[in-house]
């Protein structure tokens, strides 16, 4: 089975083409999976994108919750998609499931378009094309290691985990929801709200209100708004456009 996490598809794509090619099925955390039966000689896959050089808030939560109840030998890696470095994502996943008594077999990573649009630009149609096309040969390099039953960390310009607090305590304060706006062009559809992992966002008078002080900071609402209407931090997140993976829907 493939668990994934995904705010803009680059994860969830990933993990389908991973479980087609291993005749598995992918599930998202958000359908509430947390119970999870593996046979023996099965696989465990973890896949999601990675959030300040580490793991998504909600992958880190799934990963202390999940229960696993296994027969036999299994084989469980995590696969980071990013967009420059997977950080110490795969050792992050390693710790929290040790910490869960599972052991983590292998570590791999997928370079996709980079959906932080704070500082990166995907308003050139064109240049996030060629990123996706270059994604289907690392998907398929991944895909050929899985197969392979490949052991280790293969995740490349690490963060060291020493870092990890330092880095942690710097998206806790980054991740405070005042951080999102949103502009006069929202015609108030909900789909941010609906589409909220963590329901930070409720609709009140016809707009997003973020009720939460603190929020998963997945950009998934940012970049699925039908006007565009919700922005981060000083503005740079207009001029760089939104991305969804074209082959997937969230
Ligand atoms: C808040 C935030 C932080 C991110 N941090 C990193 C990072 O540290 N390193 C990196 O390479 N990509 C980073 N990214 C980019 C995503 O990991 C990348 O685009 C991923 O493929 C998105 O997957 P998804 O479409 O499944 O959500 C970040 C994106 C967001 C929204
Ligand atoms: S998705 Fe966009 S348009 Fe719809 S309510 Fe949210 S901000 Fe407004
Ligand atoms: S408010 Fe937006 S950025 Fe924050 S967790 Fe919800 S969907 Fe993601």
């Amino acid at each position: 089975m493939i668990v994934y996490f995904s705010a803009t598809g680059n994860s969830k794509y990933a993990a389908e083409r991973i479980a087609a090619a291993i005749n598995d099925r992918a599930i998202s955390i958000e359908d509430d999976c947390y119970d999870i039966v593996l046979g023996d000689g099965e696989c465990l896959g973890i896949v999601m994108p990675t959030h300040f050089w580490a793991l998504p808030v909600p992958m880190k939560d799934y990963l202390q919750k999940m229960k696993l109840h296994r027969q036999g030998r299994h084989y469980i890696f995590t696969v980071s998609t990013y967009g420059t470095t997977a950080g110490c994502s795969g050792e992050e996943a390693r710790h929290l499931l040790r910490d869960n008594n599972i052991r983590l077999s292998a570590a791999f990573q997928i370079k996709m378009p980079d959906n932080w649009t704070v500082a990166f630009d995907l308003s050139d149609k064109k240049k996030v094309e060629e990123q996706n096309r270059k994604a289907e040969k690392n998907i398929d390099r991944v895909i050929a290691m899985i197969l392979d039953r490949k052991k280790g960390n293969f995740t490349h310009l690490r963060t060291p985990y020493m870092v990890y607090p330092i880095t942690s305590k710097l998206f806790d304060k980054v991740r405070v929801t005042k951080n999102l706006t949103v502009e006069d062009s929202c015609i108030g559809c909900g789909l941010c709200a609906q589409k909220c992992p963590v329901r930070a966002i409720e609709i009140q008078n016809g707009k997003p209100v973020w009720v939460k002080e603190r929020c998963a900071l997945c950009f998934r609402c940012l970049h699925h708004c039908p006007k565009f209407a919700i922005q981060f931090g000083n503005g740079a997140t207009k001029k760089h456009g939104q991305y969804t993976n074209p082959n997937v829907k969230i």
